[in-house]
């Protein structure tokens, strides 16, 4: 089973005021594991470590056993991608269009075909490709946030860490991405969600979690 775990996490932005101290959990990269916890209990922080962003962690971080410290940060990311909680941070050009086409670039660059019928496709699923060229300071917050959910599509295959995904979502929306989740699920394809609104994904959590005082606390199985 190929898992992420996480021992003995210690981390402080600034001295004396550490956001974990010896947290350990495991995150199992075929399931679905949530974690909530108040705001500034350090989740964003988390996943900024996970995703390479931060590296001046103590304790050992690893995935299928390979310590993650010597791991490239490029080949982090064949492994794992990030949806950001601010939407804005997620996109990186002008238009949908356009940043869909950045994430595409470790695709064949001579099938221009296919590149172009799959951001078509993945803004569809997020109905945001008629927004295809329109620039995102000319779009709504909701909006910006389906670039970011598209960009995902384009990571199929990897594990997602995703920092608050559904907020700011019309609830079609939030039911067409509770519905991929559910797909890649059946595919032993798994993520770690970070929200406030765990009912939401209730059917789809193997396990959910919660940091309290610094620390991963176990909130086990719902409904079992
Ligand atoms: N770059 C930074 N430098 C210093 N302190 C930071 C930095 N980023 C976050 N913090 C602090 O670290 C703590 C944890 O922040 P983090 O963003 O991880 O919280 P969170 O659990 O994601 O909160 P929220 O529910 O509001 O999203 C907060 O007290 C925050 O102010
Ligand atoms: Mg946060």
């Amino acid at each position: 089973m190929k898992i992420i775990k996480i021992e003995d996490l210690s981390f402080a932005y600034q001295l004396n005021n550490p956001i974990f101290t010896n947290a350990s959990i495991e995150l199992p990269i075929n399931e679905i594991s949530l974690i909530k916890g108040a705001n500034g209990s350090g989740k964003t922080t988390l996943c900024r470590i996970l995703s390479g962003l931060e590296k001046n962690y103590s304790g050992l971080i690893s995935f299928n056993d390979l310590d993650f410290k010597s791991v490239s940060f490029a080949d982090k990311a064949q492994v794992v991608t990030y949806l950001k909680q601010e939407p804005l941070s997620n996109v990186v050009a002008a238009t949908p269009d356009e940043d869909l086409t950045l994430w595409q670039h470790g695709f064949d660059k001579n099938n221009e075909k296919s590149h172009s019928e799959l951001r078509y496709k993945v803004m569809k699923k997020f109905k945001i490709e008629h927004l295809k060229d329109k620039p995102f300071w000319e779009m709504s917050g909701g909006q910006i946030k389906r670039i970011g959910l598209a960009a995902l599509l384009i990571n199929y295959d990897k594990y997602w860490i995703l920092d608050e995904p559904i907020s700011g979502l019309d609830n079609t929306l939030i039911g067409i991405f509770t519905s991929i989740l559910e797909e890649r699920k059946t595919l032993g394809k798994g993520c770690l969600i970070i929200s406030h609104k765990e009912d939401y994904f209730n059917n789809l959590i193997d396990k959910s979690y919660s940091i309290e005082n610094k620390k991963f606390e176990n909130y086990g199985k719902r409904f079992f």
